[in-house]
């Protein structure tokens, strides 16, 4: 058989763990976050600093964040500081700040114990080594809102006053909180809010053009020549921006295009393809996040890819799909949780864009909130569910 040519020269420019050299309109965002730290560079032990970075699924925080991490490394390292950029995503530990704390400890004990050990032990140890080694560090907490979520308003409070705590004390740890936006602030109390929110770093969301930008520079480092035409980056680009500007998504659209466009042999990405990529990809969701769900979070949204698979509807009640989330958890042997506990399910759903959600207005709902799957298919999500619940069960 004949070698089979590819549109690709390099995948892995697309993998969703591939650090761009340079964020393409970020630059002011970039310079915003060095001068908060810039102190590092001048008087590491003067002072430490807690930033706040925000934005929308897919506008940069996280790739933002350690492009800086590694420049700064960079430079406080020539002046001969000892100093650790650490970054952590809170979701992928649920927010259990132990858990998030021990990650950072192993970065300079990779065998710490990982039980026996409390939330406060972990933290002290971590101090502790940090004084021994003479290190500065940044902690990078990514996906904050799951830390506050789980942990509440007291962890948080002292996460953010660790020099009043330890006072007299070399203070040795700055942060970064990375969130998508304030509303999960709400549930801290006044102080912590207003100390998180002194400084900010906002990242908008891209416009098209943006868009086509960032998408054109991971064409080039990703596809043969000529491979995607201009016309097809902006129909990308046009399909990611209405997705509120995630740029994620384009490259996730643009790497998938490209196995539509191998798996036909085509010698090019056609529009098609790109139609065809559109149609199947699960937008903003990662398989992890849905991974990362509870058993009792899983069977709701299960029932509720159920509901659209089955109703031409575009939008339900939670009222409407709990009569399919009690059959399901019949099904699977659960005990239904209560009515305010799916409310808060909905929530989390909406806020990691899996659903939207809207206050309805026709009368005979009244004014409740209405539901919507406005982007990926009920039967592949239904699908997915399915395999994740059938593996927690088996
Ligand atoms: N300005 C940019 N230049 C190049 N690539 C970018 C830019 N902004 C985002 N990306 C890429 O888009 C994807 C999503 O960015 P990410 O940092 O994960 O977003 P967020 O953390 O805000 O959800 C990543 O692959 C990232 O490398
Ligand atoms: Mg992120």
């Amino acid at each position: 058989m004949l070698s089979r040519q590819s549109v690709f020269k390099d995948e892995s420019k697309l993998d969703i763990n591939y650090l761009p050299v340079r964020m393409a309109h970020r630059d002011y965002e970039s310079r915003l976050l060095m001068e908060f730290f810039s102190f590092l560079t001048r008087c590491p032990d003067c002072m430490t600093q807690r930033v706040l970075v925000t934005g929308e699924v897919g506008t940069g925080k996280t790739a933002l964040c350690q492009t800086f991490g590694k420049n700064i490394s960079i430079e406080v390292g020539k002046r001969g500081t000892k100093f650790r950029y650490i970054h952590v995503n809170c979701r992928e530990y649920r927010g259990n700040v132990a858990q998030i704390l021990h990650h950072a400890v192993t970065v300079f004990q990779p065998n710490f114990p990982i039980r026996g050990f409390s939330a406060e032990e972990i933290l002290k140890t971590f101090l502790q080594i940090l004084d021994e080694e003479q290190v500065f560090v940044i902690l990078a907490l990514d996906e904050f809102d799951s830390l506050i979520e789980k942990e509440g308003s007291d962890t948080v409070y002292k996460l953010t006053r660790l020099q009043e705590l330890q006072q007299g004390k070399q203070q040795r740890i700055s942060f970064i909180f990375i969130q998508r936006s304030l509303v999960a602030l709400k549930n801290l109390d006044d102080s912590t809010q207003s100390t998180l929110q002194r400084n900010i770093v906002t990242l908008e969301r891209y416009d098209k053009e943006f868009l086509t930008d960032i998408l054109n520079d991971r064409v080039k480092m990703a596809f043969e020549l000529a491979t995607v035409s201009e016309d097809v980056v902006e129909l990308i680009a046009e399909l990611a921006s209405t997705e509120t500007g995630n740029a994620r998504f384009g490259i996730e659209l643009l790497w998938r295009s490209g196995k539509y466009a191998d798996a036909k042999d085509a010698e090019r990405v056609e529009p098609e393809c790109v139609r065809q990529a559109v149609s199947t990809i699960i937008p903003t969701i990662k398989r992890s996040e849905l991974d990362g769900l509870g058993i009792h979070e899983k069977i709701l949204l299960l029932a509720i890819a159920r509901f659209f698979k089955e109703n031409k509807e575009a939008y339900t009640t939670l009222a409407e799909i709990k009569e399919t989330y009690a059959i399901i958890c019949e099904e699977y042997e659960e005990k239904p949780h209560s009515h305010t506990q799916l409310w808060k399910y909905i929530q989390q759903f909406a806020q990691i864009d899996v659903i939207k959600t809207k206050v309805g207005s026709t009368s005979s709902r009244g004014r409740s909130t209405m539901i919507s799957l406005p982007s990926i298919p009920a039967k592949e999500l239904e699908q997915q569910l399915y395999n994740l619940l059938t593996r927690s069960f088996r």
